[in-house]
């Protein structure tokens, strides 16, 4: 439970305020960049942390994000001619390049000379892992390119996509480290026959099939939360019909980060930047280690991901159809009776409101990650105030990024979860659990 400053403190974005100055401190995904596809192709809108932005990609193929409104008298961009590095304004001609320099003014009076004095805002943007992303905070505090171990994999290794998210980033990001909803929204009633018990035993990575069927049929779970240099580690244990442990570990990076336990050399991360304070977006990165994603794994990626209308901008399960829900598949197939799966998530987190006010909830011990995550973004939120750096950036830069992962794997009944595939520096000694 939060006061309503604090609350404000941490969901609030826009520029100007402790939370939206922490976000300009790091690099932003914002795009994927398909959503781009040619040199010279139509700009599109882009909102983030409440700035109104258009998005395009010039002659040499290089991305600029700048200001919606023309710097002249406040023409949309979205609707300028993107050819021969720059976009141009419809209005009266001005034209800008990727960094922001005015590089044409055909309605001005030969030779004078006035457009050198004008530019319009510009961020900077850079390519990896298939996702664009842009630097918004300020130009000394600039910090290292995004490393983690998801940049550094060959491009047919990551599948990367967008979804757009109707409230506030922090509620959608909440459902990230909130390990006990797994066993109750996400159930299909066919997930709770015993498959796979083969993999019950210590040390193994379990199938996907025997994950659905333990978490569907020990609905709880202990939480233990590891702090990190980079943010903590969510530790969630349950039992398992062999008296084992079964075992996920979530690697939260501040700000919005977060790596979702998975077995083996596959991973995923989910990532929130906010739009702005009653929107974000879902920006999902899955890669393998190992090799290439296959069609058909991008493919199973793309059904289960959320529908759009053909628009290709709004989803199609939203709270104004709520979501689609069916009440007999509810009864009969699946617990939630909405789908596809990412929109059970969605149908939780965009009914709590805009923005949830967390002065009315009631918080159990399954939700200590998401209490520590409060307490480390007010924490960010007062710093940066105090003229601190946030983690991982300033002067405060030295995470090892590129060895963050995640885990899942079953442990025997008196191992330790805290010592499984500890890489990135996290400690893994037992007199920090929180309990
Ligand atoms: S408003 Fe854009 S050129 Fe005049
Ligand atoms: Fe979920």
């Amino acid at each position: 439970m939060l006061t309503p400053e604090e609350n404000d403190l941490i969901c609030r974005t826009d520029k100007g305020t402790p939370m939206g100055e922490v976000m300009r401190r790091y690099w932003q995904p914002f795009l994927i960049s398909d959503e781009l596809p040619d040199p010279d192709c139509d700009a599109i809108r882009v909102r983030l942390l409440g700035e109104q932005l258009v998005a395009f990609r010039d002659t040499n193929g290089v991305v600029g994000l700048v200001a919606d409104a023309c710097p002249h008298r406040g023409a949309s961009m979205f609707f300028g001619i993107n050819q021969e590095c720059g976009l141009m304004c419809i209005y009266h001609g001005w034209k800008f390049d990727v960094n922001g320099e005015c590089t044409d003014m055909p309605s001005d009076l030969p030779g004078s000379g006035f457009k050198d004095k004008v530019r319009i805002e510009a961020y900077p943007c850079i390519e990896s892992a298939g996702v664009i992303w842009t630097y918004m905070g300020p130009k000394e505090k600039e910090p290292p390119h995004p490393n983690f171990i998801f940049n550094n994999l060959p491009q047919e290794n990551v599948h990367a996509f967008r979804v757009p998210i109707y409230c506030n980033w922090l509620q959608s990001m909440e459902g990230n480290i909130d390990s006990t909803h797994l066993g109750t929204l996400h159930v299909d009633y066919q997930d709770m026959h015993p498959v796979d018990l083969e993999y019950d035993k210590p040390d193994t990575y379990p199938s996907g099939a025997f994950v659905r069927y333990n978490l569907a049929k020990y609905r709880y779970a202990r939480i233990d939360v590891q702090d990190t240099s980079y943010g903590y580690r969510l530790i969630a244990s349950r039992p398992t019909d062999n008296g084992n442990q079964h075992v996920r570990t979530n690697c939260h990076v501040l700000p919005y980060s977060t790596f979702i336990a998975s077995p083996g050399k596959g991973g995923s991360v989910l990532i929130h930047p906010p739009t702005d304070d009653e929107n974000c977006y879902r920006i999902g990165i899955q890669f393998r280690t190992d090799r290439p994603i296959t069609g058909q794994e991008r493919r199973t990626i793309t059904m289960a991901g959320t529908y759009m209308e053909s628009d290709g901008k709004t989803r199609k399960n939203r709270e104004e159809n709520d979501f689609n829900v069916d009440r007999w598949a509810q009864k009969n197939t699946i617990l939630s009776g909405i789908w596809p799966f990412a929109d059970q998530d969605y149908a939780i987190i965009e009914t709590m409101g805009k923005i949830f006010d967390r002065t009315k909830e009631h918080l159990y011990q399954g939700d200590q990650a998401i209490i520590r995550n409060r307490q480390q973004l007010l924490k960010m939120a007062m710093d940066i105030q105090e003229g601190i750096d946030p983690p991982g950036t300033g002067n405060n830069n030295d995470i090892p990024h590129h060895l963050i992962h995640s885990v899942e794997k079953i442990i025997g009944p008196d191992d330790d979860p805290w010592f499984l595939e500890a890489d990135a520096g996290e400690t893994t000694e037992k007199g920090q659990r929180t309990r």
